[in-house]
């Protein structure tokens, strides 16, 4: 093709892509002139059979066909798909608007965020530690040897290596006066496990809220003070509160504590097994044994400490009469504790 016949070529894509009014359209329109049996392939071929003087001219000519065909090319087709892209997302303002779901905080966060804004009150800082710990942390430490039968009531889950997931959050309490000096003020909520079989008040997986205050001349009205308080800035004015004697090996003297039940207002009920109590915290003295393996001096030590079940919190102070509706994500329940 002489340069004469290039420009007639060029000028026919160029109005064969201008009118293209599809993207297929303009497809065979690249194929005919670009593609490769198209015609600037046999522009390209004839031009070695070109008288020379004309040769450069066509050369330049068939180059400068390509460039403006492939620039028009591209610019329809830019042109068309906007246009295919503007029919599919045409909006009537007419329809009711999408909502989307928000997401709401847990209940159980709900309380344990409650928990350490009043504490916090009270000078308590949040401690946390692992979930996976060391037998030695969660038991030994803790004045329980592998022997104890306390130990059956604690069964977990164990790895391997000898490592467990914790029955409690006390491990906690080890991790922090192995780490720092007297006096302490901790408390550390977190996630606990246990080899329980689930009913309607226990889960093998559970959450619990420790504390550990210690210092010289701690008591346990000391103890008492601060769970009362915490049960009326929690729970209420109304709430009852009542300690029993009890053991733990990491303590001594022991205690439970008791909330009245919300759920029947301590007339009984299936959430407090008809008592009119739910069981909310074990508690007690720091046994000066704890203090030997941690390396602080029992002779000047005192120190209380708790744990406390953040799902029984949330079970009375919510109204909810089965705990394993805190796991079962259903929307509809989850809904409620925005
Ligand atoms: N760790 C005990 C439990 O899970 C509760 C407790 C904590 C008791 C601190 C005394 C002191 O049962």
């Amino acid at each position: 093709m002489n340069p004469v016949e290039i420009n007639k070529v060029k000028k026919e894509a160029l109005d064969a892509a201008g009118a293209a009014s599809s993207l297929d359209e303009l497809e065979t329109v690249r194929i005919k002139y670009l593609g490769r049996k198209g015609l600037l392939p046999a522009m390209m071929k004839g031009l070695k059979d070109l008288d020379p003087a004309e040769r450069g001219d066509a050369g330049r000519g068939a180059n400068d066909f390509k460039n403006a065909v492939t620039t028009v090319l591209e610019k329809r087709r830019v042109a068309l798909g906007s246009d295919l892209y503007e029919a599919r997302v045409t909006v009537d303002y007419s329809l009711p608007g999408q909502w989307h779901r928000t997401g709401s905080v847990h209940p159980i966060s709900h309380v344990i965020c409650e928990a350490v804004r009043i504490f916090g009150r009270l000078g308590f800082v949040v401690a946390e530690g692992p979930d996976i710990e060391s037998s030695f942390n969660n038991f030994e430490a803790l004045n329980t040897p592998q022997h104890h039968p306390s130990l059956d009531a604690q069964d977990t889950f164990w790895f391997s290596n000898g490592s467990l997931l914790r029955t409690q959050t006390s491990p906690v309490q080890i991790r922090v006066m192995r780490n720092h000096r007297p006096p302490v003020r901790v408390i550390t909520p977190g996630r606990c496990y246990r080899r329980d079989t689930t009913d309607a008040t226990h889960s093998a997986n559970f959450h619990q809220i420790e504390g550990l205050y210690v210092n010289c001349n701690v008591s346990l009205a000391d103890l008492k003070g601060v769970l009362g308080h915490f049960a009326r800035e929690m729970m209420g004015p109304d709430v009852g509160i009542r300690f029993r004697p009890h053991f733990f090996p990491f303590t001594e003297p022991s205690v439970e504590c008791d909330f009245s039940c919300h759920v029947c207002s301590g007339r009984g009920c299936r959430v407090c097994k008809q008592s009119g109590w739910i069981e909310i915290a074990g508690a007690g003295m720091v046994d000066p044994r704890v203090f030997e393996k941690v390396g602080y001096d029992p002779e000047l030590q005192t120190g209380y400490a708790f744990g406390m079940g953040v799902e029984r919190i949330a079970m009375i102070k919510y109204g909810i009469s089965d705990i394993r509706q805190f796991y079962e994500n259903d929307v509809r329940f989850l809904d409620q504790f925005r």
